[in-house]
């Protein structure tokens, strides 16, 4: 945490609610003191989540959610003293609703709304831990939507140095998930059956765009071309000895790619502080290789607890304390932005 910010006193109330989970948290003077989150089931049959089906379910939980969100810190309504909220990127029904009720929150207590960008959020979770990097730092933000290289100094003004040309890496461990009937969301079921897989039973493609832009579509392809090389029956066969395996390989062609533009990256900067942030850093072997890299070129690497990778409001709520801090605060007026981009 920065000097400059450390014991000051402030409440702030986190919601998210840009896509399938409904969250608040509470943090005091920096410190989280209560973090909830409701994952919603409803998507699981559909292999994706459906828009209207979110929206519904976040009405149904966000009342609920925010009061136990209070109750478990011991914090009262009327010590909050500011309440930041997702306002984008993210589903515009689902965006909706956590933003309405936090502008009720909000006016109905008279403090401050602010205003937080999703990704944003994603940038300042390693905060939620002891320490967090030093700005500036560079993050890799891996996500279910978004795959990006960013540089990050601590103005609320990020440079993102390249991303995705089409998928994001999220999203391509969710596609494979689906091939291989894995249910969705895909990628903590492909990471558990990798740890017992053989990561170079196959050599799948490693596509670099060049810069620090990244391409996974093509991988998505050639997994599925490389499944429907065999028949019915050795497809089968092949799926009941080596799926373990396929899935280890297919991992870490996706972690290769993301570490070597992270590598580069501080390479060309000279960053000596580096965070890999978003649902996707819960990876087990994107964070072995962070580390080693990180080790290797002697820069200091954070990573956040598994809880604090996916989605979640704690880390809404300590970028809307470094927002309150720095004096940024939004207008009531604010609307969802579903498009909402990091720079
Ligand atoms: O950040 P997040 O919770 O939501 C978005 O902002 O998109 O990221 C969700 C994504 C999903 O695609 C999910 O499959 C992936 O993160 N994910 C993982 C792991 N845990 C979650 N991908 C690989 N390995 C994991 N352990
Ligand atoms: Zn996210």
């Amino acid at each position: 945490m920065p000097a400059e910010i450390a014991g000051d006193a402030s409440v702030v109330l986190g919601i998210e609610s840009s896509c399938d989970d409904t969250a608040a948290a509470v943090i005091r003077d920096g410190k989280l003191l209560s973090t909830v989150i409701s994952s919603q089931g409803v998507h699981g049959e559909f292999g994706g989540v459906v828009p209207e089906l979110a929206s519904r379910e976040h009405q149904r939980l966000i009342v609920p959610i925010v009061n136990s969100a209070l109750e478990e810190s011991g914090v009262r309504r009327q010590d909050v003293t500011a309440v930041a909220v997702t306002y984008g990127p993210g589903l515009a029904g689902s965006l909706l609703v956590g933003l309405s009720f936090a502008k009720a929150f909000a006016f109905g207590l008279g403090v401050p709304l602010i205003g937080v960008n999703h990704l944003e959020g994603h940038i300042y979770s390693p905060f939620l831990g002891d320490g967090g990097p030093q700005f500036p730092f560079l993050c890799l933000v891996v996500s279910g939507g978004h795959t990006q290289v960013v540089y990050v100094d601590g103005g609320f003004e990020h440079r993102v140095m390249g991303s995705t040309r089409d998928d994001a890496a999220g999203e391509a461990f969710d596609k494979i998930a689906k091939l291989l009937e894995l249910g969705y969301p895909g990628g903590p079921a492909i990471d558990r059956l990798a740890r017992h897989g053989d990561a170079l039973f196959h050599d799948f493609p490693r596509s670099r765009p060049g810069g620090y832009h990244f391409s996974f579509s093509g991988l998505k392809t050639s997994v599925l071309y490389y499944l429907n090389q065999f028949s019915d029956e050795e497809r089968s066969r092949l799926l009941e000895d080596h799926l373990a395996d396929v899935c280890a390989s297919f991992q870490q062609a996706i972690v290769d790619v993301l570490v070597d533009a992270l590598e580069r990256a501080i390479v060309e900067t000279g960053v000596r502080h580096v965070a890999v942030v978003g649902g996707v850093s819960a990876n087990s072997a994107l964070r072995r290789d962070a580390k080693a890299t990180a080790d290797r070129l002697g820069v200091s690497l954070h990573i956040p607890e598994p809880i604090h990778c996916m989605d979640n409001a704690a880390m809404i709520a300590i970028t809307g304390y470094f927002k309150h801090v720095a004096g940024i605060v939004s207008p009531l007026t604010l609307t969802a932005q579903p498009n909402l981009r990091l720079d």
